[in-house]
C-alpha cells in the first residue's frame, strides 16, 4: 500500500489562481444550551469543524455530501449569514468575519443566496415586482419608476413576463417562482451567488430550464457560484470543480472531470458509485458500494478521520490520526484528497465490511430541559 505523500501543511494554498472566495480553516460550531437561568453549555454541533476552500472568479465550485453534512451551514457563513466560530473568509482578499456593519452591508451587495424552497422565500401576500424590488429598497437605489423599470428588466432576464409585475407568488407555478428568486439574487449584480439546493423542489423537466437559466446567466455576467445540490448528476453538470463534504470536513475536492471519473477518497467513491454516474458509460454494469452505517453524530463525531466507522479502508492509523488535507500521489495539485489510504485506480470497494469495529452512530446530544 502506497503511503501518502507528506505534501505540506493542513492549509495548503488554494488550487484556483484567481480566487474571489478564500475559506481558511472555517468552524462553525452551534452551542447546546441547558437549563433554564444560566443556559449552560453542554454540547456543541460541529457543523463545519476546519473547511479550507476557495472558488475561483467566473467558476462553479459544486458541494456535494450525505444530509447533514454542513453544507448549508458554510454556505451561510461564506454569505456572513452565520457568523464563524473561527477562521476566515477571504472576498477579493478582504476577511468578512471581521467587518463592520456598514462594510457587512456593502458586501451583500456583492454576494447572494438562491435557496431551495421557492414558497418558503417569498411572501404570498406581497406582488412579485415588490418582492424583486427588495434589493433596490434596502440598499436605497432606485425607487419610483426607475425601480419598476430594473425590476421588469429582471424579469425579463430571467424568463418571467414582465406584465406579471403585480401579480402575486401563488399565481406563479414552482419554476417560475424560483425564477423570482433568481432576479431578486440579481437585482444588484452581484459578483458571488450561493445556490443551496436552488433546483430540488422543482419538477426534473422544470430543474434543467432553471439549471440552464443559471449557466446563461454565469456566461453573461460573470458570475461565480457556489453551487450547492444532492443530485450528483446536476452537480457535475453545473460545476468546475467539486467538493465533497462529510461530517462538517472537505474530504476531497477535484476538478469536475477528475472527481467523477477518479475519486480518490472512500467516501466520495461510495457516493459517486450510489448514484451510479462515476461512470455513465460502465453505470449499468457498476457494483454499487453500500456505506454502511448512518452519518454519526456532529455532537461528538469520531476521532482521527471521521469516515473510519463506516470505511471499508479503514486500519488503526485512521482511528488515531485526521489525514491531513492533500494532493496525493499521481493526482494533480488540485485535487486534494484527506485519506491515510486513498482508493487506487482500478481498485474494488465493493461489499466490503468496514475492518474497524463499528462506534455508536446515535447522536449523543443531551436531554434538554424544558
Ligand atoms: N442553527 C442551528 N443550530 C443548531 N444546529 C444546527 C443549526 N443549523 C444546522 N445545525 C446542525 O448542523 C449540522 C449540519 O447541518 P446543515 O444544515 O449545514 O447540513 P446540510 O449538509 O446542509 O444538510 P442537508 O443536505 O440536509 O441540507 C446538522 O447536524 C444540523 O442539525
Ligand atoms: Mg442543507
Amino acid at each position: 500500500m502506497k503511503v501518502p505523500p507528506d505534501a505540506g501543511p493542513q492549509h495548503a494554498p488554494a488550487p484556483p489562481g484567481d480566487a474571489l472566495v478564500a475559506v481558511e480553516g472555517v468552524v462553525k460550531h452551534f452551542p447546546i444550551r441547558q437549563g433554564v437561568v444560566f443556559k449552560k453549555e453542554v454540547a456543541r454541533v460541529h457543523a463545519v469543524d476546519g473547511v479550507d476552500l476557495a472558488v475561483g472568479a467566473g467558476e462553479t465550485l459544486g458541494i456535494v455530501g450525505e444530509s447533514g453534512s454542513g453544507k448549508s451551514t458554510l454556505a451561510r457563513c461564506i454569505t456572513g449569514l452565520h457568523p464563524v466560530t473561527s477562521g476566515r473568509i477571504l472576498f477579493e482578499g478582504t476577511d468578512i468575519t471581521r467587518l463592520s456593519k456598514a462594510g457587512l452591508k456593502a458586501f451583500r451587495r456583492d454576494v447572494q443566496m438562491i435557496f431551495q424552497d421557492p414558497y418558503g422565500s417569498l411572501n404570498p401576500r406581497r406582488r412579485v415586482g415588490s418582492i424583486i424590488g427588495d434589493p433596490f429598497a434596502v440598499h436605497g437605489l432606485a425607487s419610483g419608476a426607475e425601480r419598476k423599470r430594473r425590476v421588469q428588466e429582471l424579469m425579463e432576464l430571467v424568463g418571467l413576463n414582465p406584465e406579471h409585475y403585480n401579480r402575486f407568488p401563488a399565481e406563479f407555478s414552482g419554476g417560475q417562482r424560483q425564477r423570482i428568486g433568481v432576479a431578486r439574487a440579481l437585482a444588484l449584480r452581484p459578483r458571488l451567488i450561493v445556490c443551496d439546493e436552488p433546483v430540488s423542489a422543482l419538477d426534473v423537466s422544470i430543474q434543467a430550464q432553471v439549471i440552464n437559466l443559471l449557466k446563461d446567466l454565469q456566461a453573461e455576467f460573470g458570475l461565480t457560484y457556489v453551487f450547492i445540490a444532492h443530485d450528483l448528476s446536476v452537480v457535475r453538470y453545473v460545476s468546475d470543480r467539486v467538493a465533497v463534504m462529510y461530517l462538517g470536513r472537505i474530504v476531497e475536492s477535484a476538478r469536475a472531470a477528475d472527481l467523477y471519473t477518479r475519486p480518490r477518497h472512500p467516501y466520495a467513491t461510495a457516493l459517486l458509485s450510489a448514484a451510479s454516474i462515476a461512470d455513465p458509460d460502465a453505470a449499468e454494469s457498476a457494483e454499487r458500494i453500500v456505506l454502511t452505517g448512518d452519518v454519526p453524530s456532529p455532537v461528538n463525531p469520531p476521532s482521527g478521520c471521521r469516515f473510519h466507522p463506516r470505511c471499508p479502508k479503514a486500519a488503526d492509523r485512521c482511528v488515531d490520526e485526521d489525514p491531513p488535507y492533500v494532493p496525493r500521489l499521481g493526482d494533480p495539485r488540485d485535487h486534494r484528497t484527506a485519506c491515510h489510504f486513498p482508493v487506487e485506480e482500478g481498485e474494488r470497494l465493493a461489499h466490503r465490511e468496514p475492518a474497524i469495529a463499528q462506534v455508536s452512530t446515535e447522536p449523543e446530544l443531551p436531554e434538554v430541559d424544558t
